[in-house]
């Protein structure tokens, strides 16, 4: 039998300080996320020097929490594998310069691992069976992506946003009704006692064969419907706001996604990122894919969000095709999927 490869994953491109060991790309063995959001609530989304500086207060003993619960030393680690792009530069190079100090302190290869390609990797995560080719639809909430996974590491991108990413929407939407950061999840919930039909938001599918995605319409016409009735002393329903609008998005989102797995022929859609979490979303891909015929594949909530196991998950496939990062490797807060 093949000898186990064990890689440590670190992870800072936002607002979550996290470390995880896993072994083969699949097995979790530890998983440690320290999350910001508390400190970013009271400004209502992340402030990039802040998130930078709690990164460098915490990443020494995220680290050594994720070492300690593995069981692992650092002797018996096969790679340290980290977020270098995209994300907030600032909080990349945190991560990125302790992952460099650290690999060349106990003299272990370095593997640089594309953020949104991490998410996508959530997939294979505690899943020994889950393999490419797939069709991933990617919604995070700085990135909305529709990719071709052909392959483990290859990526074709064939549609992204134009503007506004999916949970970018939501965090403003939520922001607007008066709900806390990050916004996704409050509208989830609130959705749940509204009638998704009540407000006929714009449903924005762009040309007739675009897989490209836009929300800044769909968000400009919440705002607007909200600023009128403030404006003209009308009740804002919240809920029946949070559910039209999650209905517009899903729609979207699963009806351009489910079109892709036909025109390609495949078999198998994947979702990635944090908005994944989405209950609503999960459901009615869940029903078209089951209407379809086709497997739908969902990450577990907590490898929806940002975490470190989907890097080390990442990193793996990168380091069994010899893909080794250099000591001189630097952050790219723009870093383009598909691309080293
Ligand atoms: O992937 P992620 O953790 O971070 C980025 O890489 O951006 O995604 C965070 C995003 C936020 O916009 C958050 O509001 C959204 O995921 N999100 C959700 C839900 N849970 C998190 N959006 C909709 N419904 C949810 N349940
Ligand atoms: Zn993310």
């Amino acid at each position: 039998m093949a000898k186990d490869t064990v890689i440590l994953g670190i992870e800072t491109s936002c607002d979550e300080t996290a470390a995880s060991v896993v072994i083969n790309g699949r097995e979790v063995i530890s998983n440690i996320i320290y999350s910001q959001i508390e400190i970013h609530k009271k400004f209502g989304g992340v402030v990039p020097e802040v998130a930078s500086r709690k990164h460098v207060e915490n990443i020494g003993r995220v680290v050594e929490k994720a070492m300690l619960e593995s069981g692992y030393k650092f002797d018996q680690i096969d790679a340290v594998s980290v977020t270098y792009g995209p994300g907030l530069v600032g909080a990349l190079l945190v991560g990125l310069s302790y992952a460099k100090g650290l690999a060349y302190s106990i003299k272990k290869p370095l593997v640089g691992v594309h953020h949104i390609e991490g998410h996508i990797c959530a997939n294979y995560l505690n899943n020994t069976d889950f393999k490419p080719p797939f069709v991933c639809l990617v919604v995070s909430g700085g990135h909305t992506h529709l990719v071709l996974v052909k392959d483990y590491s290859v990526y074709e991108i064939i549609g992204k946003t134009r503007d506004d990413a999916a949970g970018e929407a939501y965090d403003k939407i939520a922001r607007a009704l008066g709900l806390s950061y990050p916004g996704g999840p409050n509208i989830d919930k609130l959705s749940k006692d509204g009638d998704p039909l009540s407000i006929n938001f714009p449903k924005p599918y762009l040309d007739k064969d675009s897989y490209d995605f836009s929300f800044s319409g769909l968000k400009s016409s919440v705002l607007n419907y909200i600023n009128k009735c403030n404006m003209t002393s009308e009740n804002v329903d919240k809920y029946n706001v949070a559910a039209s609008f999650q209905n517009s998005v899903v729609e979207v989102l699963v009806n351009k996604t489910i079109k892709l797995c036909k025109e390609k022929k495949y078999n198998t859609i994947a979702l990635a990122g944090g908005v994944s979490c989405n209950t609503t979303l999960r459901e009615v891909m869940k029903n078209e894919c089951d209407k379809n015929g086709f497997y739908l594949k969902v990450p577990e909530p907590i490898y929806c969000t940002d975490n470190a196991a989907m890097i080390a998950s990442s990193g793996f496939f990168e380091f069994s095709k010899g893909n080794i990062s250099s000591f001189e490797l630097n952050a790219y807060p723009n870093l383009i999927l598909g691309q080293r």
